[in-house]
């Protein structure tokens, strides 16, 4: 079945390493799955003082993740926990409070790091907010990238087959999984 997913890149660095892991990963889908991003760098600061009147770019933004079937975190570690940035974005299309623009959505999360242990500590604090938010999670398989700067050649494409492989497994699982998930909106 067609599915349109949404990719929530949890870096705003202009070299991030996770961006070229989720640009291999576009590449990777299996047919019938168009992954876009939906960029998060310049929603301003979530504050709930402004619900009355929010600024566009979250009016936009909670519009764009109504608009999709699914939601595809690829993910750095920022003190193991979320980056901040990742983190507004989640917040904004949370509220005002009961209009979770993010409910029943099935995601999937894909969290990079140069170190060994792959964003774990990110990869799970956000697995506890897709809790709260009523988003069906994929289990497995898990992605812990570690030494995420060594699978990459000069151009910024993936080069390590052992990761495209397993990537592409992830996708063709989350393929399946949002068949079986997509439209539980409590
Ligand atoms: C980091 N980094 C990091 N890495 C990690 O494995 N665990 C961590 O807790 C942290 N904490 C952390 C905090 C902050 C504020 C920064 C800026 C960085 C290092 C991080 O993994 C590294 O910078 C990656 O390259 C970030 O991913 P992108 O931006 O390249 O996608």
């Amino acid at each position: 079945m067609a599915s349109k997913v949404a990719l929530v890149i949890g870096s705003v660095r202009k070299d991030s390493l996770n961006r070229k892991l989720a640009r291999a990963m576009v590449g990777l889908a299996p047919a019938g799955m168009a992954i876009e991003e939906l960029p998060i760098a310049h929603l301003p600061l979530y504050n709930p003082d402004q619900d009355e009147s929010p600024p566009q770019a979250w009016t936009d933004f909670r519009g764009r993740v109504r608009a999709v079937d699914a939601v595809l975190f690829v993910t750095p570690e920022h003190n193991r926990s979320v980056p901040a940035a990742l983190k507004n974005a989640i917040d904004i299309a949370s509220r005002p409070y009961g209009q979770n623009a993010w409910d029943g959505k099935p995601a999937a999360v894909v969290s990079g790091s140069p170190g060994a242990i792959g964003g774990f500590g990110s990869n799970h604090h956000l697995r506890q907010s897709l809790v709260f938010l009523n988003m069906p999670a994929l289990q497995q398989p898990e992605a812990y990238i570690g030494h995420v700067d060594k699978l990459f050649d000069a151009k910024g494409d993936l080069a390590n087959e052992g990761t495209a492989k397993f990537l592409a497994g992830l996708l063709q699982a989350f393929d399946k999984f949002i068949a079986a998930n997509r439209g539980n909106k409590n």
